[in-house]
């Protein structure tokens, strides 16, 4: 397209009298404008579908049909079309419903030349404003994404700072956390969930025993067994994760994770004893990351299991305290590990990994 096609404003106009048409057109056109006329419904259809064009004049009786029908029609083939409806005169009813139906402008006939060239000016500026409103709201939108990214930097520092503050808190409990989310994302993959998921859910087994940071360092180091108001204040950790999450709006989608990791999938978990597809699905998934990794973990009082008693654990508590489908789904993306690294997961593995 070339430079003088730019600034000269296309104009068709659909009227049935054609000679009236043909004198408007050639008096448009001595003033620079490009101008093409349609007599009838159908040749405007085609027109507007052939050429470019920034404005349509339409009479609103075309013989049988309507003008307005036909903006609605010329509307869908070219979105970015102008539209003044011709009405005859008296027609205000009309010119109102025209307006509101989308058109620009109204002109009455009988109408001059001076009546067309204003309403052209009229519409040019008209046109004008829409396309600095246009790039208006998108460089809005631009600043948006941008400030978007910005809150998203911000959500994983306030992510990290948090997994570190628990691991001042609990030496090897941030790396528990960095392994559970790594085993967590395995099994998102394997159940195919989207990119969305997968990241609230990393998220989630990341953050899942962040209430643990309201527990005292007594009751959490303690080594001997623990009595019944401890075991009390240690299962009201979901509880406390989700009060020290709740008044970051990013954390809102993973608070349901956080607040059920402990319910089993007979309904004997806590803290509400929910059971089956009534717990949360991340849920049923990091409860399954978090046990593998707590049976291949080493501890005080005994050495680390391996991985195929860890999934058989997994396996024989399906049912009882997991969903069958998550274990599933582990045990198939372990394989598809083994297969790929020649070796079963272990913890210095998804250490290095996670
Ligand atoms: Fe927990």
């Amino acid at each position: 397209m070339g430079d003088d096609e730019v600034e000269t404003t296309r104009i068709l106009i659909v009227d049935d009298e054609e000679r009236t048409l043909e004198a408007f057109s050639m008096m448009l056109a001595c003033r620079g404008y490009y101008v093409r006329i349609a007599p009838r419904y159908d040749e405007a259809l085609s027109l507007v579908a052939e050429d470019r064009f920034d404005i349509a004049f339409v009479d609103q009786f075309l013989g049988h049909t309507r003008g307005l029908d036909l903006i609605q029609r010329m509307a869908d083939i070219a979105p970015e079309l102008y539209y003044v409806i011709i009405t005859a005169n008296g027609s205000t009813d009309l010119a109102v419903d025209a307006l509101k139906k989308g058109a620009s402008d109204f002109i009455v006939k009988p109408f001059s030349i001076g009546d067309l060239l204003r309403s052209i000016d009229y519409v040019n500026r008209k046109r004008e404003l829409d396309s600095q409103k246009k790039e208006l709201l998108s460089m809005l939108k631009l600043k948006v994404n941008e400030k978007t990214e910005e809150l998203k930097g911000v959500y994983f520092s306030v992510l990290s700072s948090l997994a570190q503050a628990m691991e001042k808190k609990d030496m090897g409990t941030y790396g528990h956390c960095r392994r559970v989310s790594y085993c967590a994302r395995l099994i998102a993959a394997a159940l195919d969930l989207n990119e969305k998921d997968r990241l609230d859910l990393k998220a989630a087994a990341m953050l899942h025993d962040i209430g643990k940071i309201g527990i005292t360092d007594f009751i959490l180091g303690k080594k001997g067994p623990l009595n019944e108001e401890e075991k009390k204040v240690i299962m009201n950790h979901p509880v406390k994760g989700v009060e020290i999450l709740r008044p970051i709006k990013h954390f809102e989608s993973i608070l349901p994770a956080i607040l059920h990791h402990h319910e089993n999938y007979d309904g004997s978990g806590y803290p509400n004893g929910l059971s089956g597809e009534d717990i949360p699905l991340f849920a049923r998934i990091i409860s399954v990351a978090d046990t593998y990794d707590a049976i291949l973990s080493v501890r005080p009082y005994r050495s680390a299991a391996t991985h195929d008693d860890a999934i058989m654990e997994l396996m024989r508590c399906a049912g009882r305290q997991f969903d069958p489908s998550v274990v599933n789904a582990f045990a198939k993306a372990n394989a598809k590990y083994s297969q790929i690294f020649g070796a079963p997961l272990n913890v210095s593995a998804i250490h290095q990994m996670a």
